[in-house]
């Protein structure tokens, strides 16, 4: 059975899969069906908006991997879902990067309004918790809590953004950023925070809805290899994402491109150049797909992921 299944061509199997994913985020809404309706039609708006749901898919991926289904996984798909949604929301207020289109629809706070969006941000980012504590038995349901708190926090996602904005010139509440080992490991850093580690947040809770049940938790060899991949995967995704700030279209992307050389953002297009860029990305990716040697034939979909996340145009 499991051969028949991974002989199915990725293409397909992604579109079966979102549509999964979409109907998954559809029902995990219904927690909050009595929430006020405004807050409510922000959420909807910003979560059910036509996303890639790369995040959701490795959570899916990765529970596959380590043995478990796709239903199993599936809340955990969500939560993960729910903090970028949150992430998005929040990376585009005034404040932060100041933009306009999403995507390809105008922003939370531009369709509703500042304050609305960063509450719907705030509810997004609980209700993931929500959702993982009603979904998984307690073992399962606190370690992918601290999994996507860690990621999403101070030490990742939220820490990330904060040097991200510290890195652009000319910001007048800059933050101090100390470059001791000069500004190629300095974005190193901030694309593993501010990226990276909710890619690799994604899969460690694959794991664990596979195999939380498990005496002990999931076994620790898959957490090296799935740490790995998702530090490679994260870093390359991010790279992609800066090279299509220069050089995709936004009709494209579903966002505006050609913004953070405005903004003086820290990128790897703006210190080495698109060429190096995508070289180092194609690197990655291969990094990415050894790292999962270990995990044989069951991982063959994750593998084959890397090359479609760094040929995407949008
Ligand atoms: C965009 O992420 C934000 C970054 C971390 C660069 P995605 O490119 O995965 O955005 P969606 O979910 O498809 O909109
Ligand atoms: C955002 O990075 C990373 C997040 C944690 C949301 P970017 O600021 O480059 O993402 P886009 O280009 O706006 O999607
Ligand atoms: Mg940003
Ligand atoms: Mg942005
Ligand atoms: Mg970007």
């Amino acid at each position: 059975v499991l051969l028949t299944i991974l002989d199915e061509d990725l293409d397909s199997y992604l579109t079966r899969t979102r549509e999964r994913v979409e109907a998954g985020l559809e029902s995990s809404l219904e927690l909050v069906a009595n929430a006020p309706a405004r807050l409510q039609e922000a959420m909807r708006y910003s979560l059910l908006a036509p996303g890639k749901r790369l995040r959701p898919l490795l959570v899916l991926m990765s529970a596959e991997a380590c043995g478990g289904t796709v239903g199993g996984a599936m809340p955990a798909a969500c939560a993960v879902e729910m903090v970028h949604a949150y992430s998005l929301i929040h990376d585009d207020l005034p404040a932060m990067d100041n933009d306009d289109l999403r995507r390809g629809l105008p922003t939370c706070h531009r369709r509703f309004d500042e304050a609305t969006a960063i509450l719907a941000g705030d509810a997004l980012l609980t209700l993931a918790f929500e959702v993982l504590a009603e979904h998984y038995s307690p073992i399962t349901a606190a370690a992918c809590c601290r999994e996507l708190a860690r990621s999403a926090g101070a030490c990742g996602m939220v820490g990330g953004q904060i040097e991200d904005l510290a890195s652009e010139s000319g910001r007048t509440d800059k933050a101090p950023v100390s470059r001791p080992n000069g500004e190629l490991l300095t974005l190193e850093n901030i694309h593993a925070r501010k990226t990276g580690a909710l890619f690799r947040a994604a899969l460690r809770l694959g794991a664990w809805a596979a195999q939380g049940e498990k005496a002990g938790g999931p076994e620790p060899e898959l957490f090296t290899a799935l740490d790995e991949y998702g530090r490679c995967f994260g870093q390359a995704f991010q790279i992609t994402d800066d090279l299509l700030d220069v050089e995709g279209h936004a009709e494209q992307t579903g966002k505006r491109v050609q913004k953070d050389a405005s903004r003086g953002k820290l990128t790897y297009p703006g210190l080495v150049g698109p060429s190096a860029s995508r070289a180092l990305a194609s690197q990655l990716c291969e990094e990415a797909r050894s790292a999962l040697r270990s995990l044989g034939r069951a991982a063959e979909r994750l593998a084959a992921l890397t090359e479609l996340m760094v040929e995407r145009n949008r």
